[in-house]
């Protein structure tokens, strides 16, 4: 999937070093569910996920390098959810707009989701103000997170606001 200067492609088996590397840096990982450290349980979890068609996990390029992840799961009717979302320092300056608004064209114009909805620790401030200003609205909190939630018209809005960096929908060739 291709967007303005980024590039999304399916996650696979042999992801699992780069994928570790992000989520086993402390800094990255802080307010991510801990995973094995373990490049096999890794690798097995990637090859679960090529069995499964309920979540698209996608590697984040740019320039034909992997700067990131992204995930979309756990679907709630009209709504999806995504995270896992995690950009190397690497990364341009417009990465975090642009892949977002690459998950909103996606779920919304390719998927045929009406909104999305989004956990966010509580502690991973820079990330709930990001969701925040895009739109998102709390909804609920638990002990550890709050739950957000952003409906069709917030996230057109949004995507007409930022069309900078994103103008118009992604281009699919993957499926
Ligand atoms: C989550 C993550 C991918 C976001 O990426 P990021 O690059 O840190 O995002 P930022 O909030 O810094 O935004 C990037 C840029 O877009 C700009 N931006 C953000 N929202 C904007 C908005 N609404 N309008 C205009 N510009 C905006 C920011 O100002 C920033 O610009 P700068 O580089 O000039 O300072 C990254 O912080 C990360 O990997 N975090 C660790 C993992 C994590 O906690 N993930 C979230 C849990 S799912």
């Amino acid at each position: 999937m291709t967007g303005k200067t980024l590039s999304f492609r399916n996650a696979c088996a042999e992801d699992a070093a780069f994928i570790l590397s992000l989520r086993t840096d402390t800094e990255k990982s802080r307010y991510l569910s801990a995973v094995s450290a373990d490049i096999a349980d890794q690798k097995a979890w990637l090859a679960r996920y090529a069995q499964a068609d309920d979540q698209a996990y996608f590697i984040i390029e740019y320039q034909g390098e992997p700067i990131g992840t992204v995930r979309l799961y756990n679907p709630l009717g009209d709504s999806f959810c995504w995270g896992s979302w995690i950009l190397k320092d690497t990364r341009p300056g417009h990465a975090a707009m642009e892949s977002a608004l690459m998950v909103y064209a996606y779920g919304i114009d390719h998927l045929g989701f009406k909104g999305a909805h989004l956990d966010v620790r509580k502690g991973n401030e820079r990330v709930w103000r990001f969701h925040e200003r895009f739109g998102a609205r709390r909804v609920a909190e638990t002990a550890e997170d709050y739950l957000y939630r952003l409906d069709g018209e917030a996230i057109q809005v949004s995507r007409h606001r930022y069309r900078r960096f994103l103008d118009g929908n992604v281009q699919v060739e993957f499926l």
